[in-house]
């Protein structure tokens, strides 16, 4: 399959410049600016990403580009451009024309394949210190903005380019153009669809795992689910599916949950470890030790589940891209393995199988559409694995479960009902360790206080609270306060991450 490669000079957008080929079509790999695959036929183009360094830094990362330069069409994007530029013997510095934000670009070669299509005083994004000062003669500038003169070029001779911009954010309106036109420099097929990636991915499983039998822990969340689909379409019987109730998953979760996947037609075992869990967190407060058990708890209900079953040679999980870059340290020296389950027993011994390895998370959506999976399935929110258990504060029981599912139900019901389900990342609500006075009917309450807590987020890593509608709050609140016995005060969290986190534990 032919395939653009990113090579990874540290900036922060450059999984955005995957997606943004992704959404063009066209299959890419991101990898540590030093590690081209050399002997790999299916690359039709190179993409240098940006870079939090300068060209003048001591420790900025030059690797030796002829093997690539003149063999492949290559853009360097900001830092990737003023490295080119600098190679050639520019000059990169920091200058008077510094530009972060918005400007507008003119293309003053409109017959540069680079700037097709691309209008005079188009909107785009820049984010650089350094600019190219002197433009060597192999440079031909094919535009410019009001401060920099050389905002994009190309390298005669060569197929090579270099934008100072950033093609692959939002705010550059002619982004998707500019990476369409390298990519028809590249002579790009664009045959990386679902449809494609579903068909191709079920054949490989078909060869990899001929007859061998295959389990998956199902978690809910739509990695775990689409990989089961995607294997089950290529092994069906052969894949069993384990699905455990921690006693920690949100209210009626495990019985809706084994029943969309039923609907499925997986092979999946439901195992009610409520009792299991509940009495190893007994009395415990602290939150990382909770984690811990939680995270033990699940190997050994899952280890002792699969080891009923007769002649298991792999186990499936739904890492997904992003997992799989963020594993590839930058230099290129330390390469460390994700583990998306969080540790199996080295005694079970098992192969790993990964579907998704390669999607980027609204990759994995679109296939688990395309494999007909229903839209609540896909859309579900993110949940951490240990479920509630983080989000009941101090120690936990099933007192105290039951309190924060009555709370949590009434708050995403709401959300779905108010149609704002999709525009949250995430919600749900938090038992807090405090209790406080209140007043219903005549009667004096000393009850608990829950938090509701929604962001809105582009992967976790950073978030913003919701702003959610006051009347919309008012009315969860009410909600809450009025059926859920023990709760008689609900407060809304408006911190945002950093320097919170999104989960409270
Ligand atoms: P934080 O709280 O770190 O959460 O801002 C970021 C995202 O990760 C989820 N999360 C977890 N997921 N196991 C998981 O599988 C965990 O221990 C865990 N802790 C947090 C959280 O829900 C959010 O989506």
């Amino acid at each position: 399959m032919e395939k653009i490669i990113i090579l990874d000079f540290g900036s922060q957008t450059t999984q955005l410049i995957g997606r943004r080929l992704r959404e063009l079509n066209t299959y890419c790999e991101i990898v540590p600016y030093n590690r081209f695959p050399e002997n790999d036929a299916s690359v039709i183009g190179v993409i240098l990403s940006g870079s939090p360094f300068s060209v003048n830094d001591s420790e900025a990362f030059k690797p030796d580009l002829s093997g690539i330069r003149g063999k492949y069409p290559v853009l360097g994007i900001c830092y990737g451009a003023q490295y080119l530029a600098y190679c050639a013997g520019g000059k990169v510095e920091k200058g008077d024309s510094r530009e972060y934000g918005r400007a507008m670009l003119s293309p003053v070669d409109t017959h540069d394949a680079l700037m097709r299509n691309i209008p005079d005083h188009s909107q785009v994004w820049m984010s650089h210190g350094d600019t190219i000062m002197e433009v060597p003669h192999s440079l031909t500038i094919v535009a410019h903005t009001k401060d920099v003169q050389c905002a994009a070029y190309r390298i005669e001779g060569e197929k090579t380019w270099g934008v100072q911009f950033h093609p692959e954010v939002f705010h550059t309106l002619i982004g998707m153009t500019v990476l369409d036109n390298f990519l028809s420099v590249c002579g790009a097929r664009k045959e990386w669809t679902p449809e494609n990636f579903i068909r191709s991915t079920v054949r490989q499983l078909k060869e990899t795992l001929g007859n061998d039998r295959v389990i998956l822990a199902l978690s809910g969340g739509v990695d775990s689910s689409v990989s089961a689909v995607l294997l089950n379409k290529a092994i069906g019987k052969n894949l069993t599916c384990i699905f455990v109730d921690n006693g920690l998953l949100r209210k009626n979760e495990f019985e809706k949950v084994l029943e969309d996947y039923k609907h499925l037609g997986l092979n999946v075992m439901g195992v009610d470890a409520k009792a299991y869990f509940y009495q190893a967190l007994a009395g415990v407060k602290e939150p990382e030790r909770k984690r811990k058990i939680i995270g033990k708890g699940f190997i050994d209900v899952f280890d002792r589940e699969a080891q009923q079953l007769q002649n298991i040679q792999w186990l499936a999980q739904g890492t997904i891209y992003p997992d799989i870059i963020e594993s590839l340290s930058i230099t290129g020296t330390t390469i460390k393995s994700h583990h998306n389950v969080g540790g199996l027993p080295e005694t079970m011994q098992l192969k790993l199988v990964e579907p998704l390895r390669l999607l980027f998370k609204d990759e994995v959506r679109q296939v688990g559409r395309a494999l007909g999976m229903a839209e609540h399935l896909i859309r579900r929110h993110p949940f951490p694995g240990p479920g509630l258990g983080v989000r009941i504060l101090g120690d936990i029981t099933p007192e105290k479960v039951h309190i924060l599912q009555e709370a949590d139900a009434i708050f995403i019901n709401g959300l779905h009902r108010w149609n704002l389900y999709d525009e949250v990342w995430q919600a749900g609500v938090i038992l807090l360790p405090v209790q406080s006075v209140g007043v219903m009917g005549d009667e004096r309450t000393y009850e608990n206080a829950v938090a509701l807590r929604a962001v809105t987020s582009a992967d976790a890593m950073t978030a913003d609270w919701a702003h959610l509608p006051s009347d919309f709050l008012a009315e969860i609140s009410n909600e809450i306060i009025n059926k859920v016995r023990g709760v008689n005060r609900v407060v809304y969290d408006i911190s945002s991450k950093p320097p919170s986190t999104i989960e409270w534990e």
